[in-house]
């Protein structure tokens, strides 16, 4: 986006003139009126000043690799290899292109907007400019894919872990993975395998969408919420809560490494939303009470047959009407 050094300007919401915005980004006035023009049509609240300049009315948050980088951990920091985008068919797609060209260290990806953004079970996942959190990391496990067990719940207790830190309340979790607060959905975790590279080392992808500023959504169709929406009264700087999810990723990925899955059951299981609804699952051929999961990360089902444990990203659980 051209007008992203403009914003940049423009962020302290003081009037500027023409010609001082003109003389800091090495453009005509004419260019920079043409700028404004583009950052209002794409949604940005700017002001003309008869005489005086341009002022934004209200705050933009603009992605700031610096920002993001500053808020890393020293670790994390020197193990990462960070691509802020202004706009990607899918940050998915883009770490991966980031693997191919043979980066290293942990790629991750955090763009603006996204294109072609997907969602789990082939759906596209809305992702406007400027609005919401797309973030992708590419991960490496040593164990062949049976480590990746649990892969997804973990991811989930990491992000509800930053979103806390952050100053959320009432994270809850749907299995497999899905980030959501009692107004709706607030995010989800995309986890692609990418393939086996030699004897027992799996290469996964792992995208995070969260809503963060998003207000109208009009092309989803079901309840969703965002952190604005639901916690007015703080403020969501996508920077911090990109380096905040970056910074819990890699802790909660290590420490399932080190450890597997069986300890992060119960800060899973602790957001359940699923626990005590009575549920379908396996195209409605199985009902049950949900009654959390087990030490593999399967979702149990008290039916009348007794407790029946239900894959890992094999199927989804519906709520019963
Ligand atoms: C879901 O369907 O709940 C998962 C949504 C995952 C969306 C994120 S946004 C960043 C990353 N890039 C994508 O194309 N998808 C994931």
């Amino acid at each position: 986006m051209k007008s992203k050094a403009l914003l940049n300007l423009l962020r302290d919401g003081e009037v500027h003139s023409g010609e001082s915005l003109a003389e800091q980004l090495g453009v005509s006035r004419t260019a920079v009126w043409k700028q404004v023009r583009k950052a209002m049509e794409s949604g940005c609240d700017i002001a003309t000043i008869r005489g005086r300049g341009y002022k934004l009315l209200s705050p933009v948050d603009l992605l700031d690799e610096s920002e993001i980088v500053h808020g890393l951990d020293a670790q994390v920091r020197s193990a990462i290899h960070l691509s802020v985008q202004d706009e990607v068919d899918s940050t998915n797609a883009e770490v991966l292109r980031l693997w191919r060209s043979g980066s290293t260290g942990v790629p991750v990806c955090i763009a603006d907007c996204q294109t072609a953004g997907r969602g789990r079970r082939g759906r596209a996942w809305q992702s406007p400019r400027g609005e919401n959190l797309y973030l992708s990391m590419g991960l490496t496990f040593h164990g062949g894919f049976s480590v990746l067990d649990g892969l997804s719940l973990v991811l989930g207790v990491g992000v509800a872990n930053a979103l806390e830190t952050l100053g959320a309340r009432d994270i809850g979790l749907k299995w497999p993975n899905d980030i959501f607060l009692p107004g709706g959905k607030l995010g989800g975790i995309l986890v692609e395998l990418q393939g086996e590279l030699q004897e027992g080392i799996v290469q996964v992808i792992v995208g995070i969408g969260i809503n963060v500023h998003m207000a109208q959504a009009p092309g989803v169709d079901q309840p969703w919420a965002s952190l604005d929406g639901a916690f007015p009264d703080q403020a969501w700087p996508r920077n911090r809560l990109a380096s905040s999810l970056i910074n819990a990723v890699m802790d909660v990925t290590a420490l399932f490494a080190d450890e597997g899955f069986k300890i992060f059951r119960a800060p899973w299981q602790a957001r359940d939303i699923f626990e005590g609804q009575l549920l379908r699952a396996r195209e409605g051929t199985l009902e049950g009470i949900g009654a959390g999961i087990d030490d593999a990360g399967n979702y149990l089902l008290k039916t009348n047959e007794g407790t029946v444990p239900v894959r890992a990203g094999e199927i989804s659980l519906r709520v019963t009407a």
